[in-house]
């Protein structure tokens, strides 16, 4: 992994902002045998280099300090390098030669990724995470308009103070909000039920709204934790206990149900769930359905059951949160609620 302390940007050397692309792998930087190949490649195979030089017009936007974090396919995201990750981007953005961050990430856990950020980040100046959904070789390759989006963005001044923001397909995510829709099309991430913030297209950024829930400067979580261990369990028709009991026993704090509709659970699996709410396993109620909310004490009766709801945050966010939550030492049901109704 290339940190260096310093990036090599002379403060004040030009007018344009300075931003800092740090990449980790992913599609974007997907390598196939062909230029027709858009499944049959290699994530994470290009360098950072490689990716900027496919970019025309990116230093008429901005000064670029690029480093290469890591080169992953993002299905192998892990704790050690979320935590690498946002260690380097507070450290750059603490300082005063870099203005905003962009990451190249792979689509599969960037949601993930962008939520745990967005959460943990200690500044104003903007992030924003980008990818593609066709490897770098590809006919129409879709990341370096992504990553020109990215950076304009970024460098756009409009970015900053809106927390941690997703530039695919033109359209502006935020972090807590989008997720991915598809597993092949390049229209690949949508924000249910609330929608983009707004656009970048040919250099023009419009938001057209702000997230409205705490982040970043506003958000009193630590990335510097011991991870708790939390896990994801499904409720779907026949579904046992078996996973609920072999979770418990290997020692889980924490449990997200993915949920029927509005994160109702089968009975077999609710009353194991109830069970191990009580023994102090942290449950909290989401939805399989990609979109909608989960009402507290709606399709379930939480408190009566030891349950908190997730709200409008899907299962794999609602476990980055948990996950901050318990590390932060906040255990109790009630205080658990509130967590998830203000994030
Ligand atoms: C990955 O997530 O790293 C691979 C898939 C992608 O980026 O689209």
């Amino acid at each position: 992994m290339n940190t260096p302390t310093s990036p090599q940007i002379a403060p004040g050397a030009q007018a344009l902002p300075r931003v800092a692309v740090l990449a980790t792998g992913g599609t974007i930087a997907g390598s196939a045998p062909d230029a027709a190949n858009t499944a049959g490649y290699q994530a994470g195979v290009i360098g950072v280099a490689q990716l900027l030089a496919a970019v025309p017009g990116l230093d008429a936007l901005a000064q670029i300090h690029a480093e290469q974090v890591a080169s992953v396919d993002s299905k192998d995201m892990s704790f050690a390098l979320w935590s690498a990750l946002v260690q380097r981007v507070n450290e750059l953005l603490a300082g005063d030669d870099i203005d905003a961050v962009v990451i190249t990430h792979g689509t599969d856990t960037l949601e993930e990724t962008a939520y745990f950020l967005h959460l943990t980040v200690k500044s104003r100046k903007p992030v924003i995470l980008t990818a593609a959904m066709r490897p770098a070789s590809a006919l129409s390759a879709d990341g370096p308009l992504n990553l020109l989006n990215a950076v304009a963005l970024a460098a756009s001044g409009q970015a900053a103070g809106q927390g941690v923001l997703v530039a695919f397909n033109n359209r502006i995510h935020c972090a807590r909000d989008v997720t991915k829709i598809s597993t092949y099309a390049v229209d690949a991430f949508q924000s249910p039920e609330i929608g983009a913030l707004g656009w970048v297209q040919d250099g023009r950024v419009e938001f057209q709204r702000r997230a409205l829930r705490p982040h970043t400067v506003d958000a009193s979580f630590n990335a510097d934790v011991q991870w708790p261990q939390v896990e994801i369990v499904t409720s779907y028709a026949g579904v046992s206990r078996i996973a609920v009991d072999a979770l418990v026993s290997a020692g889980v704090r924490g449990i997200v149900v993915a949920g029927t509709g509005n994160g109702s659970i089968h009975i077999t699996l609710q009353q194991a769930l109830a069970e191990v709410a009580a023994r102090g396993v942290a449950v909290v109620r989401a939805s399989r359905v990609g979109s909608g909310h989960v009402m507290h004490n709606g399709a379930a009766k939480d408190d009566a059951l030891g349950f908190v709801s997730a709200g409008t945050l899907n299962p794999y966010k609602a476990r980055v949160l948990l996950m901050l939550a318990l590390a932060a030492g906040t255990n109790e049901k009630a205080a658990l609620q509130r967590v998830f109704d203000t994030y």
